[in-house]
């Protein structure tokens, strides 16, 4: 059979590996015939927000854990596209910290470059895959979600790009079934408008509890208290936001911590992370993993062990994203197409095993960060991607991490170069705090009149 690719998945991941074949097909390489299964009506994975959760219109899981307020929590710089830039998609400097519609929008602008949207069939999820030993053949079958019609299709290569926050790990808490008021997941949250005057406790200590606290303190929460189990954020918190130990205990709506302390709560947001799920795949080729930057089994991080004709995109915990995505998808093109070559079984395993002994060597965010940057070096070094320079990104986030010690509460405001290209970013018209509209009409606006009360309103914030 000739070469056919299933590509699961039209995030970010997805379209890196559309855009990877795409790039080979335009320097007159022969490309194996590809098909891309999105389940959602559009591209963009968690970035093609959505407002419902539970249940979407066609009567799936709702994909995205994104809300309507959120901005990136990492400097763009840090994951801009090496071959299609923050300048050549907006013509002019913006901002470091871009709410969710421009980033998309950006996502967007590359793909719609390259005509490879004629690849993506939409409205169709991937419902399984098996995988054949006798024909050495991926099935594949499908259901269109708006004609209700199941297919099966033969392929030789499957690449899973379909992320993995999005199946919330929902752990228990003694007595949490008596909590009267709201109770949710962060995959859930859709903004935290409702929470003005409200006492709110984020269960969690990552990302996702960082950043709603800080939305729910933007929207006028009374009162905000995490409650870690391993760490800490230790941020320097502005009056009105508190860290506390595990949950021992819900009575009612208050909530016993392990350190004594007992205290009423209007809502609960658990923050407590993704879990790694396949629904389509079999156990022997579904990736079972936490959420970490080296997940065992994949050699590269990207070929199943299992399977050396299954691929997974962004199955790291992601300091880097969409450069990254882009990296791992040039390498798997180059696997499918021969370009490049697998190890035998036993020399994979060592590859793997020297990687996890420094995985395991980790220390700090900074060993983290690097650990990432050398990964995403090793990839490009086998492939044509553009090399671009990892160590400068790196400084990036170490500077942001800085950012976000020195002010949590205005880190979205600081500025840094592109990597890419060397402009400065430029600082928005509008703090972060205070900006209410989060649209890209009004991102992309010339400086509103009122920025200026803005700027004053923020000023006051700080210095609360
Ligand atoms: C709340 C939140 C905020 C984030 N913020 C940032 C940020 O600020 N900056 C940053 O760089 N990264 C951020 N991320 C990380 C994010 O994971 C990446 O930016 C990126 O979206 C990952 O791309 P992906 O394509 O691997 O997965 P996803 O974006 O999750 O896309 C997966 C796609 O697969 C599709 N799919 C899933 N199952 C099936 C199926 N069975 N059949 C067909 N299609 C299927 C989905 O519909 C989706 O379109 C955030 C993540 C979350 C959850
Ligand atoms: N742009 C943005 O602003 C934004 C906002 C939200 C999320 N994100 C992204 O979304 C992704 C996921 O982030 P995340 O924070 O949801 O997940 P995460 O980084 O995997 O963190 C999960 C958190 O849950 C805690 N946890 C897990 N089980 C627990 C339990 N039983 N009891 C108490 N705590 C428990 C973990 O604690 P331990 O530390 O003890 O393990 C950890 O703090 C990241 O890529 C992040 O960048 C971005």
């Amino acid at each position: 059979m000739t070469q056919r690719v299933a590509i699961i998945g039209a995030g970010p991941s997805g379209i890196a590996q559309l855009r990877a074949f795409d790039s080979a097909k335009k320097t007159g390489q022969d490309i194996p015939e590809i098909v891309c299964f999105e389940k959602q009506d559009d591209w963009g994975g968690q970035w093609n927000y959505n407002w419902r959760s539970g249940i979407d219109k066609y009567g799936e899981p709702v994909h995205s854990s994104m809300y309507r307020n959120l901005w990136s929590n990492g400097p763009k710089e840090a994951l801009e596209f090496a071959e299609y830039t923050f300048d050549e998609h907006f013509g002019r400097p913006i901002s470091s910290y871009p709410p969710r519609a421009v980033l998309w929008d950006y996502i967007n602008g590359r793909a719609e470059k390259s005509d490879i949207k004629k690849y993506v069939r939409f409205a169709t999820v991937v419902r399984w895959v098996d995988y054949n030993e006798s024909t050495e053949l991926f099935t594949v079958t499908t259901e269109d979600l708006k004609t209700g019609k199941t297919a099966s299709s033969d392929f030789t290569h499957v690449v899973v790009g379909t992320g993995h926050f999005s199946f919330p790990n929902v752990p228990e808490f003694a007595g949490i079934g008596t909590f009267p008021g709201e109770l949710m997941h962060a995959h859930d949250f859709r903004g935290a408008e409702r929470f003005a005057g409200k006492d709110i406790l984020l269960i969690g200590a990552s990302y996702s509890a960082e950043d709603i606290g800080v939305q729910s303190f933007k929207m006028g929460a009374r009162s905000v208290t995490y409650s870690y189990r391993t760490a800490p954020m230790g941020f320097d918190w502005p009056q009105g936001i508190e860290e506390l130990p595990l949950i021992d205990r819900f009575e009612g709506s208050t909530a016993h911590f392990s350190n004594g302390v007992s205290r009423k709560f209007d809502a609960v947001i658990l923050c407590t992370g993704y879990l790694h799920h396949y629904p389509f795949l079999p156990s022997g080729l579904a990736l079972d993993s936490p959420n970490n930057v080296y997940p065992d089994t994949l050699y590269r991080g990207v070929a199943s062990e299992n399977n050396n004709k299954l691929y997974y995109l962004g199955a790291q915990d992601q300091w880097f994203t969409f450069n990254m995505f882009d990296a791992q998808a040039w390498y798997v093109r180059d696997l499918i197409t021969g370009k490049a070559s697998i190890p035998a079984a036993g020399d994979q395993r060592i590859s793997i095993d020297a990687w996890l002994k420094r995985f395991n060597a980790i220390e700090t965010a900074e060993d983290e960060v690097k650990f990432q940057a050398d990964y995403i070096r090793d990839l490009i070094e086998q492939t044509d991607y553009p090399m671009f320079d990892l160590d400068e990104v790196t400084r990036t986030f170490m500077a942001w991490k800085n950012d976000k010690k020195k002010n949590i509460m205005t880190y979205r405001d600081k500025v840094y170069p592109s990597v890419m290209t060397g402009t400065m970013a430029a600082t928005h018209h509008t703090p972060w705090l205070s900006e209410l509209d989060d649209s890209l009409e009004r991102y992309m606006a010339p400086v509103p009149s009122e920025s200026v009360e803005d700027l004053a309103a923020t000023e006051k914030a700080k210095s609360k």
